[in-house]
């Protein structure tokens, strides 16, 4: 199994995000030592969001099949992963806008989704997301960034969407530390099962 772990918590050691990710994947990776993990790390990259130009050659290079480029090694890694964990802080009601460019860089016409007379069609292999958030007050019904991605499993032809949230931790008088652990036990029991 391939596994991809985009990693877009933005501040890196000092992210709490990361810390359930990590706990997750230490639990997960003890249980599967035999599967491969790949990270994206969205917190160090140069990629840029599409503008006119950039946007019209992709498009052209996918209706000419010519997508072997490097303009499309992102997408491919996407799409041949068996099993897709993002890590990701709630930035002002979704997520860091670095990752929204990341999303650009792999949903392509033809890799990650097709379009067909019924429809659009999703190509990704991965049978499984999971999306890892925290934030500092109550998401509520504003969990845009989980919602997002649940949404984004139904383009790529994902059954399975996932999702683990560390809410309240910039809530001076909670205890954070206890509402961290929290959010671990529940990684650790789901990679027991992912
Ligand atoms: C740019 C920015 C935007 C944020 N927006 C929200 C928000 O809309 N709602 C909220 O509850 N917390 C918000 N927060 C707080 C973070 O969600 C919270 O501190 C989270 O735990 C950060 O995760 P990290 O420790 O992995 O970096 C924001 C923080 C930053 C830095």
């Amino acid at each position: 199994m391939k596994i991809l772990f985009i990693n877009a918590c933005m501040r890196g050691k000092e992210s709490r995000t990361l810390r359930i990710c990590d706990k997750f994947m230490k639990k997960y990776k003890s249980l599967h030592p035999e599967d491969i993990f790949e990270e994206v790390d969205i917190t160090h990259t140069d990629l840029k969001p599409f503008d006119a130009e950039k946007a019209q050659e992709r498009i052209r290079l996918t209706e000419e099949g010519k997508v072997d480029g490097e303009m499309f090694d992102l997408a491919h890694q996407f799409a041949n992963a068996d099993k897709i964990i993002i890590g990701a802080p709630y930035w002002d009601y979704s997520f860091p806008s670095a990752l929204k460019i990341y999303i650009e860089h792999v949903s392509v016409n033809t890799i990650a989704y097709k379009y067909t007379e019924r429809g659009l069609a999703g190509l990704c292999k991965a049978r499984k997301m999971l999306y890892i958030t925290t934030s500092g007050g109550f998401m509520g019904e504003f969990a845009f960034g989980a919602d997002y991605f649940r949404g984004l499993c139904n383009l790529y032809g994902i059954p399975q969407f996932d999702s683990i949230k560390g809410e309240a931790l910039d809530i001076i008088t909670f205890d954070t530390e206890k509402l961290l652990q929290k959010a671990f036990a529940e990684a650790e029991d789901l990679a027991e099962k992912w």
